[in-house]
């Protein structure tokens, strides 16, 4: 059967007048679909669901909300509006014309991260397809709907411009987007922490928080890229990236809202008590920030990076925000970082700047993750209580980089292996802090009611009341 593209598929590529692309999207198309039911959402691909749609890339068209069966949803591809005389931003072709083609002597390392990136958009929703099941409230389950066929537009991307710019190796790639599996013994995601199934939803908070903010930053780096469709393809997707952090951090803070209330209530921090009226403690919600934000820490590689200083200096993958910084080219620049020594102490090396750039990617990662740690700690301070969430210093949990394989407490502190493991359940979630928070996760499906550990949301979805059926259930 013959699929009309331009009604199937929006998209600003002009996709109705490029015949080849839209046969190897033809191609590709039935086997996202497929890959879609049999590894999408769990138990919920007939119900209506009320979703934003990208359909143009203007302030209009690029949140339409509505309902629609999953399997319907229109994956869409956009690239955000091309800048007239756009050039070069950084490294040492800083100031001469992006590129509108892939370059020759750039194409595998292009292709390579063009790839690591789309793997990461299916892994993710590979790794949260059974969270439905146990949904706190309808609002929460269409926001994971949202998350999720967001995450699958941005394969669509992905695959675009693997389809569009990569030939031949760019449709292989594409299809092998589909075969690797978070979690696959054979054939796994690229990326080891999107292999880990997210079982609960205070891990799915803790990833869209702290795990799709890394997406953030690998996309931002991305944006600045002199493979002009790539730029603009990641600028795009910054703007639906923006709801799933929101989806994060509005997550928590309903945990931590109703963790408070209780505490309130109860006259009470002890988290044995505080268990036993079925909400989350704090300094379980602290372990749970010291594991998620430490596995992100790795992906942002390893602090002296040659791989990172060569994309640099040829203008493929920049800083986020680029403008902010003050020297683009980092030529014969220098900045000093902490290594460990080997006498269990810290020293400082000087590293050229173009072989720190993942380190500078991850501090400001670091700094806009603190934004939303501020706004709880202010919430628990106003109910009165003495407690602060913290980040853990980015030397903790290391298995990449300087500190791999270091011991140190989530303060940054060297502690002997020995200690370390003794301590362990201090500082990361227990088999028990899990099972716990795994017997809270019971499915609510009544419209404007939520699990009793989690606070109702401030506001609905694009206006609509908190108890709309955002996912209708019949
Ligand atoms: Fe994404
Ligand atoms: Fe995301």
């Amino acid at each position: 059967m013959a699929i009309n593209y331009q009604e199937r598929i929006p998209n600003n590529v002009d996709l109705g007048n490029d015949r080849r692309l839209q046969r190897a999207l033809e191609h590709w198309q039935p086997r996202f679909l497929d890959w879609w039911q049999e590894l999408g959402p769990e138990g919920f691909q007939t119900k209506d669901v009320y979703l934003r749609t990208a359909t143009s890339v203007d302030a209009k068209g690029w949140a339409t909300f509505g309902a629609v069966k999953m399997p319907d949803y229109r994956w869409g591809i956009f690239l955000a509006d091309q800048i007239q005389d756009r050039s070069i931003g950084f490294g040492d072709d800083f100031g001469k014309p992006v590129w509108q083609q892939v370059p020759g002597e750039y194409r595998s390392i292009l292709r390579r991260l063009i790839v690591t990136q789309g793997d990461t958009e299916p892994a993710s929703v590979e790794q949260q397809r059974l969270l439905g099941l146990t949904c706190p409230s309808l609002f929460d389950l269409r926001n994971l709907f949202q998350v999720n066929v967001e995450e699958g537009r941005h394969l669509w991307a992905m695959v675009y411009l693997l389809h569009a710019y990569f030939g031949r190796d760019g449709r292989e790639e594409a299809e092998d987007l589909l075969m690797r599996h978070s979690g696959s013994e054979d054939n796994p995601r690229i990326l080891g922490t999107f292999n880990e199934p997210i079982s609960d939803w205070l891990s799915f908070f803790m990833f869209t928080y702290f795990t799709d903010r890394d997406g953030k930053y690998q996309l931002k780096c991305l944006a600045e890229s002199s493979f002009d469709p790539l730029a603009r393809t990641c600028r795009f997707m910054l703007t639906e990236e923006a709801h799933h952090m929101y989806v994060g951090e509005t997550g928590i803070s309903r945990v931590v809202k109703r963790t408070i209330d209780k505490m309130s209530e109860l006259k009470t921090d002890d988290p044995a008590t505080l268990r036993k009226a079925g909400v989350v403690d704090l300094p379980l919600l602290q372990r749970y920030v010291n594991f998620w934000f430490s596995s992100c820490m790795d992906l942002f590689g390893a602090e002296v990076s040659s791989n990172a200083a060569i994309s640099f200096a040829n203008g493929i993958k920049g800083r986020p925000d680029e403008k902010q910084y003050e020297d683009h080219i980092a030529k014969d620049t220098s900045l000093e970082l902490e290594v460990p020594d080997e006498k269990g102490g810290i020293r400082l090396e000087e590293i050229a700047v173009r072989s720190a750039v993942n380190d500078q990617v991850r501090n400001a990662y670091i700094k806009d993750c603190q934004v939303g740690v501020t706004r709880w700690n202010r919430l628990i301070k106003k109910a009165g209580f003495d407690f602060e969430i913290t980040l853990p210093s980015s030397r903790f949990r290391r298995n990449i980089g300087a500190w791999a394989g270091q011991t140190v407490t989530p303060e940054g502190n060297f502690l002997s292996e020995e200690e370390y493991h003794r301590r362990h359940d201090e500082f990361l979630p227990s088999d028990e802090d899990r099972a716990y928070v795994q017997s809270l996760m019971q499915q609510v499906t009544e419209p404007g009611k939520m699990a009793g550990w989690i606070a109702a949301p401030d506001r609905g979805i694009n206006s609509l009341p908190i108890d709309y059926e955002y996912v209708n259930l019949q």
